[in-house]
């Protein structure tokens, strides 16, 4: 009797019935004891996952109830395995592989203003944001977590990225990938790692040594991993150090999941797979948007390597556990996504874009204290850019359709492409935002098209604003750091006209400036998101008194950075007899000289001067930094607002490594953001991260904290201290 009750419920089980995962027990237990329970088919069906193609045709086989977007893997009810429905979400829910237009989402200031607002606050409240947005649309992977440090000022996603710095762009990455993941879902990090540039990412084998690998990229991943505890780790597509990243035994085995101690699964990027055993063996748990990828390496070929015992069945239990156990650490098992499409409150979401947008806003020049506006101005000209209905977005699979829509496209590509290679204007208009905070002035705008028009349009005017744009996309990095469109020559030309002149760049990174002392204010507005026109508008106005630092170096010249161009493009520049581009890309190599000495650490210790430093930003206000304290490790000192107007400023510790003969190269271990009427003090303090000023030591391996007292500045840049002194670090963190 009872054995016949056992076999209907097994029965029932196998027939659908959901069987809930026990309760009890570490993510890894719950997990394993789910593997335990599932067949070789279901296991082998967890491990590679579809792509949505943007034209919306099917592949057989492709799931029946597939939301547009970057992915999917189907779950197993009966155990009650949910889908992982995959979205790109580093920005916004991204939505352009949807061809409906009403797919919008709420589209964020670029990673690169998030960086810039030195606020980890700011960087949670974005992904929860995301997350509330991506689990009302019913996603629960989000391919979010960028943050690859930026080692050239071309990148082509380093607006996607956290800047140069691997302490603030691990504190806000994991920020963010924490803020995603409070609603009960995934996020990723990625792109593991030294995913640098993007000119023949699919080709390239990017070559750095262990020790400086560990102090630099890696060291942002961990510290990233370490304060979001993603459910997953998105590996590159390129090589690293000969192996590709999705089959580099060395970092996704020995160093992620061995030294590390990461508990969840290694999913590949999209086409970055290029093998079955290789990359099963190597550490990868799951190959994503297959159709990407010659073929599907983790389907039946995988089968077929288990079978015949060239990959060993406990692998396959461990990618399938490790899956399980992201899904089970961020609450996603136990706290499925809705069924339906839920509301989405547009009007709170559209608050946190303007905030985050505010807040990384960088206030670069303000010559004779020309910003905020004058009260007095009465006739103020606006100049280029599409300033008059919207902001610039950035380009490629982080782009969000926004809320409000698009009042300019520009496509540059048909076909499959097409949605991916676009330049797009997010509804935001400085001009509007302008007009409705200045009502007594005139506002008027020229498209600058024609420079001559603008100078004379400027040249009456209380005050003219060129916004300069430079796009920035996925899969190129920028052939040069000036600004694209003769955008210098407008730029002298209304400054000619009227040295009241003001420009507001909205940009994925640095861009040169030859006109910078003809231009008495500059303000980098970066991609600034669906909300941008609002929040350019409250700092050219004063309502937000500018605050965010420089997350990457500004350099003077091209020259002054560790390579003059993205390695590689020679070869894309290749043409055949006819004029076209050859193809295939052939692989090539890019080495990194710098090192661990990754942004601003490269300039000092090339002596170069930028044009502006990391961790600058100027303010309408000024704050004294007085009275610094060092005990166990922690930083004290006051910093007061000496101005006339409330705001807040970036207050930042630099340390350098004391047993390093070169003690030149200051390394930021610490930075606190504080906010302040004025006349108002505050005593802060800031705790230091010993990792950054650490050695690598790889026969020990690993971190040797130096034993003598490290010099130390509290500064408002990387290049401007205010107070010094010397700390003995903490002892040696956790290893390793
Ligand atoms: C990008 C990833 C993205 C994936 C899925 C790739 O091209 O490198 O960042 O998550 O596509 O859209």
């Amino acid at each position: 009797m009872r054995a016949s009750r056992l076999l209907t419920l097994l029965l029932a089980g196998a027939a659908g019935a959901a069987i809930a995962a026990p309760q009890t027990g570490t993510p890894s237990d719950r997990a394993a004891a789910l593997v335990a329970r599932m067949t070789q088919a279901e296991k082998l069906q967890m491990v590679h996952g579809w792509w949505y193609p943007p034209t919306g045709i099917a592949s057989p086989g492709m799931p029946g109830d597939f939301i547009p977007s970057a992915g999917q893997i189907d779950g197993i009810p009966r155990l009650g395995i949910p889908t992982l429905r995959e979205t790109d979400a580093s920005l916004g829910v991204a939505n352009q592989v949807n061809e409906r237009k009403d797919d919008v989402a709420t589209a964020l200031p670029a990673a690169i203003a998030t960086a810039a607002s030195f606020d980890p606050d700011v960087a949670r409240a974005s992904g929860a944001m995301i997350g509330a947005e991506a689990r009302a649309k019913r996603f629960n992977v989000l391919l979010a977590g960028g943050v690859n440090l930026t080692r050239d000022p071309w990148g082509g996603r380093n607006f996607e990225y956290m800047g140069e710095d691997p302490l603030l762009a691990g504190t806000m990455a994991g920020a963010a990938i924490a803020g995603v993941q409070s609603n009960h879902i995934v996020s990723t990090v990625k792109h593991f790692v030294l995913n640098a540039q993007e000119t023949g990412r699919m080709v390239l084998n990017a070559r750095l040594g262990e020790v400086p690998l560990r102090e630099s990229d890696l060291l942002a991943f961990r510290i990233a991993i370490d304060a979001g505890k993603p459910g997953s780790v998105m590996c590159a597509y390129i090589r690293v150090n000969g192996d590709y990243a999705c089959e580099n035994r060395h970092i996704l085995t020995d160093i992620l999941k061995t030294d590390w101690h990461y508990p969840g699964w290694v999913m590949s990027d999209w086409g970055a797979v290029h093998s079955t055993e290789k990359a099963a063996l190597a550490g990868l748990d799951q190959q994503s948007g297959q159709q990407l990828d010659a073929r599907v390496f983790f389907g039946a070929p995988l089968a077929d390597a288990l079978a015949a015992g060239r990959v060993p069945q406990a692998r396959l239990d461990d990618m399938v556990t490790r899956i399980l156990t992201g899904v089970i650490a961020t609450g996603l098992m136990d706290d499925p996504t809705p069924a339906t499409v839920q509301p989405i409150d547009d009007a709170a979401h559209a608050a946190v874009a303007e905030r985050a947008a505010r807040e990384g806003i960088v206030l670069l020049r303000n010559e004779g204290a020309m910003l905020p506006i004058a009260a007095s101005a009465r006739h103020i000209v606006l100049i280029g850019a599409h300033a008059d209905v919207g902001v610039l977005s950035g380009g490629g699979s982080s782009q969000v359709r926004s809320v409000g829509g698009v009042p300019v496209e520009i496509p540059l590509a048909s076909g499959e492409a097409a949605s991916f290679a676009r330049i797009t204007w997010h509804d935001s208009s400085p001009l509007a935002a302008l007009r409705a905070a200045l009502p007594g002035a005139r506002i008027d705008y020229v498209d600058g098209r024609d420079p001559a028009a603008a100078a004379s349009a400027a040249a009456s005017a209380d005050l003219a604003i060129v916004f300069a744009w430079q796009w920035q996309t996925e899969s190129e990095d920028a052939e040069t750091l000036a600004l694209p469109d003769r955008q210098d020559a407008l730029i002298e030309a209304v400054a000619a006209a009227n040295p009241r002149t003001a420009v507001v760049l909205e940009t994925g990174g640095p861009v040169l400036m030859p006109w910078l002392q003809r231009v008495p204010a500059i303000i980098e507005a970066w991609y600034p998101g669906q909300r941008g026109g609002d929040a350019i508008a409250a700092v050219l106005t004063g309502t937000a008194n500018p605050s965010g630092r420089l997350p990457i170096t500004f350099p003077a010249a091209a020259a002054q950075a560790p390579r003059p161009v993205a390695i590689g493009l020679d070869l894309l520049h290749r043409r055949d007899a006819a004029g076209n581009a050859k193809s295939p890309l052939p692989g090539f190599t890019v080495d990194y000289p710098e090192g661990a000495n990754v942004g601003y650490r490269w300039y000092q210790k090339t002596g170069a001067t930028p044009l502006f430093p990391f961790g600058y930003g100027l303010s309408y206000t000024a704050f004294r930094y007085a009275g610094l304290k060092i005990a166990d490790g922690k930083i004290g000192f006051t910093v007061t607002n000496i101005g006339a107007r409330a705001g807040s400023d970036v207050p930042q510790v630099y340390v350098s490594a004391a047993d390093e003969t070169d003690v030149t190269t200051r390394r930021l271990a610490g930075w606190t953001r504080v906010t302040l009427a004025p006349g108002e003090s505050q005593a802060v303090s800031v705790t230091l991260d010993p990792r950054v000023a650490a050695r690598w030591d790889a026969d020990g391996h690993r971190w040797v904290v130096p034993r003598r007292p490290s010099p130390l500045m509290v500064g408002r840049s990387a290049t401007n201290p205010v107070l010094t002194g010397a700390v003995r670090l903490p002892a040696a963190p956790p290893l390793p």
